[in-house]
């Protein structure tokens, strides 16, 4: 399926951080276009297998494509990655070896009008992922109250106007004007003071519609609910490598990564006595995040934001 085509961020120190081997079963929680699936099988040749898993039925299409050489090693999920352990659990699948969550949206979902994510190509309202269940961007836009909708700006998008641009938001909205992806981003501009267009180097629009992406999506309960459970989910030894794209997201992935290795700092028979954990349950596999080479940054500008942190399950 080549009109669904997405460059893999940061590939290589994906592969090298998640360590893939023959025998080891991998999770591809994102599995998006299967570029990143595709060097995990490679790497975890001649049997490794590898579950792949992502919310939107087009991508699995187009991983199925990029993956038919590898096909009796890897299963197919249509699901949310917050479901996680319902899905391994259905499986009857074995303590991971390794899991992969590379976060966000695909260049062909941001790419494709009608999947309304974009504010340069005029499409729906939409904004979800898995079209098949949820709210659309609209009816959110619709449900929600002028206060809701500034917070989910302010939060989601570090929107310095939210209150004024969803006031005209929903004003626009009654009166039938907001209809389309350009609408919206024409409603957003004219919210903006003009003052502050000169100096910003984005398209007003950016942080409205990354914030109303997110909120659609619901990413960040999406990754809470991954970073809970995920260790639960990894055999000993066991990598979790994640890929985020924004600071709301990579802070998350840092502080549970930091609780997931922190240690009691009382005496050892203190410590157990107050029921106190002694050794890590995963360890960091670098201090700091990983982000891309030059080349890569110049080749492909969704690598520029990209962050990778991963860790270790303890032995
Ligand atoms: C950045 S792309 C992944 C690209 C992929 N790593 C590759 O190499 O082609 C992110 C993918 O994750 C999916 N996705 C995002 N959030 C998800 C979630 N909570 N559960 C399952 N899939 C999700 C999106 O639909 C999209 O296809």
């Amino acid at each position: 399926m080549t009109e669904f085509q997405h460059e893999s961020v940061l590939a290589a120190q994906t592969v090298e951080l998640l360590a893939p081997r023959g025998g080891g079963l991998y999770c591809d929680a994102t599995l998006g276009a299967g570029g990143h699936a595709r060097r995990i099988l490679e790497a975890s040749a001649p049997d490794g297998r590898l579950i792949g898993i992502d919310r939107d039925p087009s991508a699995l299409a187009a991983a199925r494509a990029t993956l038919a050489p590898f096909e009796d090693r890897v299963t197919f999920v249509h699901g949310a990655f917050s479901e996680l352990p319902a899905i391994l659990g259905a499986l009857g699948a074995k303590p991971l070896d390794g899991v992969l969550v590379d976060l966000g949206v695909s260049s062909p979902q941001l790419d494709r009008a009608e999947r309304g994510f974009s504010f340069t190509r005029e499409g729906p309202l939409d904004m979800r992922m898995d079209p098949t269940r949820g709210e659309t961007c609209e009816e959110l836009l619709r449900r929600v109250s002028i206060d809701e909708l500034a917070e989910i700006l302010r939060e989601y998008g570090e929107e310095k106007f939210a209150g004024r641009i969803a006031r005209t938001i929903k004003e626009r909205l009654r009166d039938g004007e907001v209809r389309t992806t350009t609408q919206l981003a024409a409603v957003i501009a004219r919210a903006m003071p003009k003052w502050s267009m000169r100096h910003d180097k984005i398209d007003p629009a950016t942080r409205s519609f990354q914030a109303l992406r997110i909120a659609v999506n619901r990413e960040l309960d999406e990754l809470d609910a991954f970073l809970a459970a995920f260790p639960d989910l990894l055999g000993p030894g066991g990598r979790c490598v994640v890929i985020a794209f924004h600071s709301l997201e990579d802070r998350r992935v840092k502080e549970r990564f930091r609780e997931l290795e922190w240690t009691s700092r009382l005496p050892p028979d203190l410590a157990a006595s107050a029921g106190e954990r002694l050794t890590p349950i995963c360890r960091t596999l670098a201090k700091k995040p990983i982000i891309a080479e030059d080349d890569e940054r110049d080749r492909n500008p969704r690598a520029r934001s990209a962050k990778l942190r991963a860790c270790e399950k303890a032995a």
